[in-house]
């Protein structure tokens, strides 16, 4: 008989829930996804950030399968021999049989098959249809309906029970496609999604009420001293200042010590993502940080994957450019020192005027000239295969953000991911979250959205919306989000205009914080990080699994009472040093001096007050397996 237990053991006062496992020698889990090893968007991110708390609890018995692509298992898999008798004999089946399942299992240990989303969902129902005994799990991470209304600008949300959806998947056809994942849906012992609001889609457009809730988690690295994520932030701000310094050389006449990095990143769903809202409130940040003569300038990079044709020459030149002036002032300097050692080992001061000759002078002239440009620096990086149809440069050309000298708003527009091998801008995406002030994702369509959340364990602020699952849970869990550099655009009972209005206002008092004011911020939002830990959110997983043993082998596995410990009822105070009037929350900035110093303010003491605070707001109720 194994029964559930909870201890309170987090740092932070997040209630850890620890769980006696199940007897996993006795069972194995499958987990089958496209996105095993195979990046395509936030699901990898769910697959490779949980493998590491289901390998604590399940170790070997723990088996992931996904698509085999050579490059993939090159640079992301080791190649080893199965650990396990049963998974040695189903491969080698497989090897000598073709695709035959052979009854291999029939007297091994219990299986979970867990699967998520569509493509996945065959193995699903076939494993019921051919009746192998599985306990089986579905998860989706988003309907393929919903997704496709929303792109297509349905009302959705106030439409959800009004869609006829076999015809509405005809007529987008996606019919087959469609089918398979009602098929998989209703096959499964056990039905998942990740958030509430992907549970209500789910209900309508897959007419199944989803078992259990499976928010995402992340792996949060928590740093021995709470000093190190701002440094983080420090020196990944200055690599992508130097990206800066080339992209938009010959127009640098804006501070980069006052300039902001804003970004926005996913796959690239140009509604669905909220690029279309992000790029009319730009335009309206960019008016506002004008008539206001601000001296803040926002430099906005979209990190979306687009079809391009490699990198464009203009953007590849900066990076030369910038190089090339670097390196005439080492040279000169390297001159210069090597003059001045001399003059002082002869025990004379130099003449400053004298110390560099007419070549110095020729070659820095040069430099000079070569950064003389006669067009704008560019809005795109790349050399894109659909320009005069893409959805976010079509955009850019209504609204004139073309990165002009008087735009306080400028556009960098990425169209493929980040990789730290890139010639133009050598970061990883983490490397880069790192170093920008804001992550804005103000999503239509978003069943989870784990870049504010990726933001959020980096301590960087971010905006997201009340129609993602992320925006949600954070609205659900936390008192005062927007304290905590959490800014929840409300785009469900708002028209577009309104939600554009409150975006741009977010903004433009975001850009109205002094640095001291940001650094303060910053901790707050990594204070929330233990809520998205999967060492927290784990536990739902853990859930989905042991109902769908109760339900697959009844004999064997019994849930004695059904109710998951629920994560409602637990909710982040405001930060300890706010005061409780709700007066200022709409721009919501931390309330000190805006001074850069302000010694009054102790953010050590803060987090320990917080912590303070929010012990043991949550009960959980014991569970039981028998
Ligand atoms: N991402 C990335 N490299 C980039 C930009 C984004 O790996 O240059 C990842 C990011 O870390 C996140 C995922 O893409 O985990 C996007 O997931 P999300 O759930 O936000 O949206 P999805 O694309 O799945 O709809
Ligand atoms: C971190 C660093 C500080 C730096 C600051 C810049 O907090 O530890 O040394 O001054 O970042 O913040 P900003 O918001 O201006 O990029
Ligand atoms: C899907 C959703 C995204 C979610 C991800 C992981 O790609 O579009 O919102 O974060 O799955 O669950």
């Amino acid at each position: 008989r194994l029964s559930r237990s909870l201890s309170i053991t987090s740092l932070s006062g997040l209630p850890l829930w620890e769980e006696e496992s199940l007897p996993v020698q006795d069972l194995l889990l499958f987990e089958v996804s496209w996105e095993v090893t195979n990046k395509v968007g936030g699901i990898y991110t769910v697959i490779q950030t949980k493998a590491k708390i289901t390998v604590d609890e399940w170790g070997e018995n723990y088996i992931m399968m996904g698509p085999y692509y050579e490059h993939n298992f090159k640079t992301q898999v080791e190649k080893c021999e199965p650990p396990n008798q049963a998974i040695k004999a189903a491969m080698d089946s497989l090897i000598n049989n073709g695709c035959q399942l052979t009854d291999q299992l029939q007297d091994k240990p219990s299986v979970i098959a867990h699967f998520h989303e569509w493509q996945a969902g065959s193995g699903l129902v076939l494993s019921r249809s051919r009746k192998i005994p599985l306990a089986t799990v579905f998860t989706t991470h988003a309907t393929l309906l919903g997704r496709y209304l929303c792109a297509g600008n349905a009302d959705f949300y106030n439409n959800l029970d009004k869609f006829n959806i076999d015809q509405e998947a005809g007529e987008r056809q996606i019919y087959h496609r469609y089918c398979l994942e009602r098929a998989a849906v209703h096959c499964a012992h056990v039905f998942t999604t990740v958030s509430q609001i992907t549970a209500v889609e789910a209900n309508h457009m897959l007419h199944r009420q989803p078992d259990v809730v499976t928010p995402n988690g992340l792996n949060v690295r928590k740093f021995s001293a709470m000093h190190e994520f701002q440094n983080m932030h420090s020196m990944n701000k200055a690599k992508i200042q130097e990206f800066v310094r080339g992209h938009f050389y010959g127009h640098l006449d804006f501070n980069l010590e006052k300039t902001l990095f804003f970004f926005i990143a996913g796959r690239y769903e140009f509604s669905n993502k909220g690029a279309d809202l992000f790029l009319e409130s730009l335009s309206r940040l960019n008016y506002l940080l004008r008539v206001h003569k601000s001296d803040v300038t926002v430099v906005v990079f979209f990190i979306m994957p687009a079809k391009t044709n490699n990198f464009n020459v203009e953007s590849l030149k900066g990076q030369a450019v910038r190089k090339q002036l670097w390196d005439t002032a080492q040279s000169v300097k390297e001159k210069f020192g090597k003059r001045l050692y001399e003059s002082l080992l002869r025990g004379e001061i130099p003449d400053m005027s004298k110390i560099l000759d007419r070549d110095d002078f020729t070659i820095m002239k040069r430099a000079i000239y070569a950064t003389q440009r006669h067009s704008f620096p560019p809005v795109t990086t790349h050399n894109m295969l659909d320009d005069s149809t893409d959805p976010i440069l079509s955009n850019i050309r209504r609204i004139g953000l073309f990165n002009g000298r008087n735009d306080r708003v400028k556009i960098v527009f990425h169209p493929e991911f980040l990789s730290s091998t890139s010639p133009l801008l050598p970061m990883d995406y983490e490397e880069f979250v790192r170093g920008c002030h804001l992550g804005v994702f103000p999503s239509y369509y978003e069943p989870w959205g784990y870049t504010p959340g990726e933001c959020t364990v980096m301590g960087i602020p971010s905006v997201t919306t009340n129609l993602s699952g992320f925006g949600c849970f954070m609205e659900e869990h936390v008192s005062d989000p927007s304290e905590y550099g959490i800014y929840i655009v409300d785009r469900r009972f708002r028209s577009a205009d309104e939600s554009c209005n409150q975006l741009t206002q977010f903004m433009f008092s975001f850009c109205q914080q002094s640095r001291r004011q940001r650094i303060i911020q910053r901790n707050r939002t990594e204070r929330l990080s233990d809520l998205l830990d999967w060492r927290y959110l784990g536990r739902f997983y853990m859930h989905a699994r042991h109902l769908a043993l109760s339900r697959s082998f009844p004999g064997k596995f019994k849930m004695d009472h059904l109710n998951l410990a629920p994560t409602q009822g637990f909710r982040y105070p405001r930060p300890a040093s706010v005061p409780p009037s709700p007066s200022a929350s709409l721009h919501s900035t931390p309330h000190h001096s805006d001074e850069e110093d302000d010694d009054t303010y102790d953010e050590e003491e803060e987090a320990e007050r917080d912590r303070q605070n929010i012990k043991a707001p949550f009960t959980l109720g014991a569970e039981e397996i028998s």
